[in-house]
């Protein structure tokens, strides 16, 4: 089943400690974003990947776009202040289409079968998110004491994609906007309106890349993938 795409790539990678956009940095020489959206150029259910970015950034974000032959980009928006203020502005900006995945583009080893299985569920159930099971134990505290240790069965981290159809994710983000609500991602937009949201299980790859250790397993994870290719 068919999707568009909406990238939020007009961060500025603070906790990354680069003094630039860290999605520019190279994984195994090539910029973050791009190993991102390489995965959709080959998905042949990606019909269209839209992108929100800094003013500033997207000469350059475009001539990377042009230099790797990514077709599928069809626009851009112009990120904002918040990455839910960059993501709005994509979904007001692509035309009316059935599913739409959001997806971080700091996040460059999803896996084409996850989004194939989150398309599928939020076409039945509006909007359905990735999110892999909590591994550790994990406890509230006040000052530094234990208050209580939460029941770990019931948690999961939960990641991007997220996959809603495309009324219902324009009419909550532009609902967050008009009540000034803030969320860390978009099934909070959701979440809000009652409207259930599915979660379907991810991989431990697809990790963000944060902060400056995510690097060394980013290029880890592209090593062995490539050594598997190899094989
Ligand atoms: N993003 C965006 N617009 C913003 C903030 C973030 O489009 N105003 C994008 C980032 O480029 C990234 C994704 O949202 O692809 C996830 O955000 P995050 O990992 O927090 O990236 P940054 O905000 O760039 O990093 P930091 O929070 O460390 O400054
Ligand atoms: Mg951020």
């Amino acid at each position: 089943m068919n999707y568009t795409v909406v990238l939020p790539a007009g961060g500025s990678g603070k906790r990354m400690k680069a003094n630039k956009n860290k999605l520019l940095l190279e994984l195994l020489n090539k910029p973050i974003f791009l190993h991102t959206l390489e995965v959709f150029q080959h998905d042949p259910n990606c019909d269209a990947i839209w992108l929100a970015v800094k003013e500033d950034e997207r000469p350059l974000i475009d001539s990377y776009v042009k230099k790797y032959k990514i077709t599928k980009v069809h626009g851009y928006a112009e990120g904002g202040m918040e990455r839910q203020d960059s993501v709005r502005a994509c979904l007001e900006a692509i035309p009316p289409c059935g599913i739409v995945l959001v997806h971080d583009a700091a996040r460059p080893f999803i896996d084409r079968e996850v989004i194939a299985r989150l398309v599928e569920a939020a076409n039945i159930s509006g909007a359905a998110i990735a999110g892999v099971p909590v591994k550790d134990t994990i406890k509230k505290a006040t000052d530094g004491v234990i208050t209580e240790t939460v029941d770990r069965n019931q948690l999961w981290i939960i990641q991007t994609p997220q996959a809603f159809k495309y009324e219902l994710i324009l009419s909550a983000a532009k609902a967050a906007v008009e009540d000034g609500f803030l969320g860390t991602d978009e099934a909070m937009l959701v979440e809000r309106l009652n409207h259930p949201v599915q979660i379907v299980e991810s991989t431990y790859e697809n990790v963000k890349m944060t902060t400056p250790d995510d690097l060394i397993y980013g290029k880890a994870i592209l090593e062995s993938r490539i050594q598997e290719e190899q094989r």
